[in-house]
């Protein structure tokens, strides 16, 4: 086995950098069902919420008629629970027939006909992480049956395996996925398995073969998760961030806005930092029932701009004071940036966070025009020298993006 993997990736053709699909140029951006549907299989129950066809093209109704495609959320993507318990007689990976009456391939064609692209779930051990048949043993037949059902990306997570065996398996199916000619976005849960594992992963090697790879644990419906990640994301341990660049992306898992855990302040945390940090956008909340004011956050334009800006540079914690923290993301016009202002306490009354322009890297002698992200308009022009002044609240964040002159 391992021997067979290991041919394998010398026959890969090793990029310089990313891998050379073509797509993720910038953070990619859909929805997935896990974090709010998790695993229900009970359709009879709970025909609107279970894991079934229905749930995924009232999802991609809603995002091509809600004006989600628009603002570029363009992937459906599935997670666990779709398979059906054994493969098919062929040896085929099968959807639960009662739960997917239309295959994924009719599933595939309807997401299509939407103008949107369709995103599923496997794994790369023995089973999958609820215990459905993983890709084990048949990489290539599966990364086939995939492209043959039209499928636009593949999360490959790393249940019931080795993580020991990552540094092939991972690019064997990076392989397979190439060898059938069809562009499909790969995310990678291989960091994340490595990490958990207390070893520290070698990123430029997944960037050579992954477009997308979650390093942390599943994202919960809590401001602890959140807060969590992002410190994990400061941290930057291993300094991963800097292996982020157009094809090749750091995945702290999906946003939560609109669910039941966050504040309307401290959804605009996430928000705004899964912007800066160049994270995949991939929405996991109703969108047949969310609010007006979660979903107009998830449809920001300013804040979805800094996001897919073409430089595709993570941000990074730049200083942490106590519970403040300064991020910042460098943005196209060259020498212009994004930043926040976190507080991550919630103690209740807004404090006051300063830093010096030219502090933050903001060096140019010209100045920048400075402006607040969610509502825009005001701008003010701040030289080096000066420093820049905002109130941010408990739990919160000014999301800030200051322009060269
Ligand atoms: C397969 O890899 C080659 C070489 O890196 C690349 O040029 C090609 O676009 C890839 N094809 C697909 C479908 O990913
Ligand atoms: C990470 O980057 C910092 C600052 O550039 C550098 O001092 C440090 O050695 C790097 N660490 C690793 C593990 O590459
Ligand atoms: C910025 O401040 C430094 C130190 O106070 C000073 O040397 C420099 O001349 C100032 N630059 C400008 C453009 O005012």
């Amino acid at each position: 086995m391992m021997l067979r993997l290991l041919l394998f990736v010398l026959l890969v053709p090793s990029p310089a950098l990313g891998l050379d699909n073509g797509l993720a140029r910038t953070p990619p951006m859909g929805w997935l069902d896990w974090e709010r549907f998790r695993c229900n299989t009970d359709c009879v129950n709970y025909p609107d919420t279970c894991i079934g066809e229905k749930l995924f093209k009232d999802m991609a109704d809603e995002m091509s008629s809600g004006g989600y495609l628009e603002a570029g959320y363009e992937y459906v993507n599935i997670d666990d629970c779709w398979l059906a318990k054994e493969r098919g007689p062929d040896g085929r990976l099968r959807a639960d027939p009662d739960r997917f009456p239309s295959g994924i391939k009719g599933l595939a064609d309807y997401v299509h006909s939407k103008g949107l692209k369709l995103g599923i779930y496997e794994d790369f051990g023995t089973k999958t992480c609820a215990g459905y048949p993983g890709s084990e043993y048949y990489l290539q037949m599966d990364a086939q049956t995939f492209a043959d059902w039209g499928v636009d990306y593949l999360k490959l997570d790393g249940c019931y395996s080795d993580p020991h065996q990552y540094k092939d398996a991972y690019p064997a199916m990076s392989f397979w996925l190439n060898q059938t000619g069809v562009p499909i976005l790969y995310s990678c849960s291989w960091p994340a398995y490595v990490v958990g594992a207390g070893d520290t992963p070698e990123y430029p090697l997944i960037a050579k073969y992954c477009n997308v790879w979650r390093n942390y644990g599943d994202i919960q419906d809590s401001w602890d998760s959140v807060s969590s990640i992002i410190t994990f994301y400061g941290d930057d341990k291993g300094n991963f961030s800097d292996v982020a660049a157009p094809g090749s992306f750091n995945d702290p898992d999906m946003l939560i806005v609109g669910n039941f855990g966050l504040s309307r302040t401290q959804e605009r945390v996430q928000m705004a930092m899964w912007c800066i940090m160049a994270s995949p956008l991939i929405m996991s909340t109703d969108l047949r029932t969310i609010n007006d004011e979660s979903k107009a956050l998830l449809l920001n334009k300013r804040a979805i701009a800094i996001n897919q800006d073409a430089l595709g540079v993570q941000g990074k914690r730049i200083s942490k004071n106590g519970q403040v923290e300064v991020w910042t993301k460098p943005i196209l016009p060259k020498g212009s940036f994004a930043f926040a202002f976190l507080n991550t306490a919630s103690d209740g009354t807004p404090r006051t966070v300063s830093m010096k322009m030219a502090d933050m890297g903001m060096t140019s002698a010209n100045g920048y025009s400075v402006e607040e992200v969610f509502e825009g308009g005001r701008m003010m022009k701040l030289l080096p020298n000066d420093t820049m002044t905002a109130q941010v609240n408990p739990t919160g964040v000014f999301f800030g993006k200051a322009t060269v002159m």
